[in-house]
């Protein structure tokens, strides 16, 4: 299957899946990375010999649509793309766009989920893999993994627990997806457990 990911951060969840195609546990393949910004996930991909295309505009979408329609991806995977995707973009590539947020939604939805989590005193968070649908960080969610929160957890160090979690859920749905693994109806998704 024909990947396209997109980022503006670190790009560690990026890197996972990479490490993922390259040990033959994801059978795709990244086509293309796009970006809005010089960033840690723009320099994986040319250590990797992947096409990077930066987005220029700030109303991105026509610009966007274009780039896609050449790459022509099965899925699109959000891996800390910080910008919001508009809806001409998302009615394109309807259940093709996932998305990774480091919350256990519906809770703490929209920018810094763990500084909420931790304001909000929850003792359990975690992350989901969802897909892409036209209000933020709301599409049909395909999985979720739990973290407890210790009185003793910052935003740093959850963050870190958040990501070690982060970096097998996403790679396994990515895996799930080439293999047709995953089918939605209305808002349910079915995975087809290996
Ligand atoms: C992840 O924590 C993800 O949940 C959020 O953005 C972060 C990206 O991290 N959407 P990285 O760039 O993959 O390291």
């Amino acid at each position: 299957k024909k990947l396209v990911v997109m980022a503006s951060g670190r790009g560690s969840n990026f890197a996972t899946i990479l490490d993922y195609i390259a040990k033959g546990e994801i059978n795709g393949k990244v086509t293309a990375l796009i970006v809005d910004k010089a960033c840690g996930a723009e320099k994986i991909a040319r250590e990797n010999n992947i096409p990077v295309f930066k987005l220029k505009d700030k109303e991105f979408s026509q610009e966007l649509i274009e780039i896609l329609n050449k790459v022509s991806p099965h899925y699109i995977l959000l891996a800390g793309f910080m910008r919001i995707l508009k809806k001409e973009v998302v009615d394109c590539y309807k259940n093709k766009i996932i998305n990774i947020h480091p919350s256990l939604l519906p809770a703490f939805p929209g920018l810094n989920a763990i500084h909420q989590a931790l304001d909000y005193g929850v003792k359990v968070t975690g992350c989901t893999v969802h897909f892409v649908d036209n209000k933020l960080d709301h599409g049909p969610i395909i999985a979720q993994e739990a973290v407890t929160i210790a009185e003793s957890d910052c935003v740093k160090s959850l963050l870190v627990k958040i990501q070690q979690k982060e970096h097998k859920l996403y790679p396994q749905v990515v895996k799930l997806l080439c293999k047709d693994k995953i089918t939605i109806k209305n808002r349910t998704v079915y995975v087809k457990e290996e």
